[in-house]
C-alpha cells in the first residue's frame, strides 16, 4: 500500500521566518506521527532556510513553480537545477494559478515534466475544468487534453515521480470542495487515461492526490475515498492546526 501524500502549497504567502517557524512545528509533530509523506512548498525565497530545518526529517520540499529551460538569460526565473540544489524532491507543475494568471501551457509543463524527471524530482502535475468547462459538460475531455498534452512522451518508469493533482479551478480557494463522487469520477478517468491508454505500469504506480478547498471538516470524507492518495492543500495549509488535521486524517483513512 502506499502512503497518502499530502502537501501543503504555501502559495505567495509567509515571510522566511514565518515558513521556518511553521516548517520546525510541523518537523515536531512529524516525529511524533507515524507514516504519511508530507511535504511544504514555500515561496522561492524561503526554500533553503526551510531546507536547512526539513533536513533528515519525515517533512518534503517542493518548488512552486520552476522554469521550462535548463539555465540561462531568464531574468527572474528559477531552475529545475536550483530547485534541487536547496534540497526539493518535488515540484508543483502547471498549478491553475500558473495556468490561468500566467498564461502557462500544457507543453511549457510537458517541458517541465521532463526536466522534473531527469533531476530526479517528483512532478506534481496539476489538472483540473473551469466552472464554465464543468457546466459545459467538458470536464473529461479537458482533463484529457491537458493529461495528454502534460505527459507527452513520458517513459513507464519514469512515473515512478509523478503524482497528478485534480485540483477543478472552481474548488480552488472558493471555499466549495469536489464532493468525494466529483472527485472520485475524474481520479478513475485519470486512472484509466494513465493505465489504460498511456500503457503506464500500474505497478510502478503514480499518485493522483485531489486539491480544491481542503479543510480539516472534509478531508476525512475525501480522503477516506479509496481513489484518492493524498490531497494538495491551500488555504488550510497555512494553519498549523489545520493542516496537521488534515495530515491525521489521511492516516486514517
Ligand atoms: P485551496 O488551494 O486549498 O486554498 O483551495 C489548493 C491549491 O491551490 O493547491
Amino acid at each position: 500500500m502506499t502512503l497518502p501524500l499530502v502537501i501543503g502549497n504555501w502559495k505567495m504567502n509567509m515571510l522566511a521566518s514565518e515558513a521556518c517557524d511553521m516548517a520546525r512545528s510541523l518537523v515536531d509533530r512529524l516525529s511524533a506521527t507515524e507514516g504519511a509523506e508530507v511535504v511544504v512548498a514555500p515561496p522561492f525565497t524561503s526554500l533553503y532556510p526551510v531546507s536547512q530545518i526539513v533536513k533528515g526529517s519525515r517533512l518534503g520540499l517542493a518548488g512552486q513553480n520552476f522554469c521550462s529551460e535548463k539555465k540561462g538569460a531568464y531574468t527572474g526565473e528559477v531552475s529545475i537545477e536550483m530547485l534541487k540544489d536547496v534540497g526539493c524532491g518535488y515540484a508543483l507543475i502547471g498549478h491553475s494559478e500558473r495556468r490561468q494568471l500566467f498564461g502557462e501551457t500544457d507543453e511549457e509543463v510537458n517541458k517541465k515534466v521532463h526536466l522534473a524527471m531527469q533531476m530526479g524530482i517528483t512532478a506534481v502535475v496539476c489538472v483540473g475544468e473551469t466552472q464554465d468547462q464543468r457546466k459545459a459538460g467538458e470536464t473529461l475531455n479537458v482533463i484529457e487534453t491537458q493529461l495528454s498534452g502534460c505527459l507527452a512522451g513520458l517513459s513507464s518508469e519514469s512515473i515512478a515521480h509523478l503524482a497528478i493533482a485534480y485540483e477543478p479551478v472552481w474548488a480552488i480557494g472558493t471555499g466549495s470542495n469536489a464532493t468525494p463522487d466529483q472527485a472520485v469520477e475524474i481520479h478513475k478517468f485519470i486512472r484509466k487515461f494513465l493505465f489504460g491508454s498511456q500503457g503506464f505500469s500500474e505497478e510502478i504506480g503514480a499518485r493522483i492526490l485531489y486539491g480544491g478547498s481542503v479543510t480539516p471538516e472534509n478531508c476525512k470524507e475525501l480522503l477516506g475515498e479509496e481513489e484518492i492518495d493524498g490531497a494538495l492543500v491551500g488555504g488550510a495549509s497555512l494553519n498549523f492546526e489545520s493542516f496537521c488535521a488534515i495530515i491525521k486524517s489521511s492516516l486514517e483513512s
